[in-house]
């Protein structure tokens, strides 16, 4: 990366201006040991769940909120967003940081339990957007179950796509990487989706179903 690009991307992570929630929920995952969304992925997230006007959300690895109430504050009125996360330790901040956020209570669904375990549970092509956040081995299970899950139009997120710039450089073969880069893969192919990375965060990878 030339260094005009590195001073970019740092440029483009201090544009956002996060409030008194935000900043709280980012310290009470910091207490409890999270890595939550970076500022410039919170504000793609917004955005993202504004201008697809997705009524219904899922999110795997609900941490402490950040990226939660990013997504909140884009979707409209009436969306529920479902949140999953096995920790109650994490989603009992997470709730906090909902409520503090003034979102009414009946526009968040805290699911306790594991991804692989609740997704299968969900009904098909229910859904209009589904975030990944969680525990990065079980990527490729999430993202099968995302496809199944969204409707036709449906757009699907995926945070740490990049894995710490390592995924671009084929002679790192760390789990997570090689996970992250046959995912990228997998979602490039697929014929039912159409995809882009952003470099925002550490990766933020988008596909919408066809
Ligand atoms: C990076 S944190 C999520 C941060 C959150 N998205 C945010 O921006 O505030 C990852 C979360 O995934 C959760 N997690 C770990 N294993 C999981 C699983 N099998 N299914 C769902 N969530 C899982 C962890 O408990 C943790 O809260």
């Amino acid at each position: 990366m030339s260094a005009d690009k590195s001073t970019s991307w740092s440029y483009t992570e201090g544009l956002p201006v996060e409030d008194a929630v935000l900043r709280r929920a980012r310290e009470r995952s910091h207490d409890l040991g999270l890595f939550p969304v970076s500022p410039g992925v919170a504000a793609v997230l917004t955005v993202l769940a504004a201008t697809s006007k997705a009524q219904t959300a899922v999110e795997i690895g609900t941490g402490a909120g950040v990226s939660g109430v990013a997504l909140l504050r884009g979707l409209g009125p009436k969306a529920v967003l479902t949140t999953i996360d096995p920790d109650v330790d994490h989603l009992k901040a997470a709730r906090e940081a909902f409520t503090e956020s003034g979102s009414p209570a009946n526009r968040t669904r805290t699911i306790s339990g594991r991804g692989q375990d609740v997704l299968p549970r969900l009904t098909d092509a229910a859904y209009d957007l589904v975030f990944i956040d969680a525990d990065k081995p079980s990527f490729p299970d999430y993202v099968e179950q995302a496809i199944r899950l969204l409707k036709s139009g449906g757009l699907l997120i995926i945070n740490d796509a990049l894995d710490k710039d390592r995924v671009s450089d084929p002679a790192i073969r760390e789990s997570s990487t090689v996970v992250l880069r046959q995912v990228g893969k997998l979602i490039r192919e697929h014929d039912s989706l159409i995809s882009a990375m952003l470099p925002t965060g550490d990766g933020l990878l988008l596909a919408v179903k066809r």
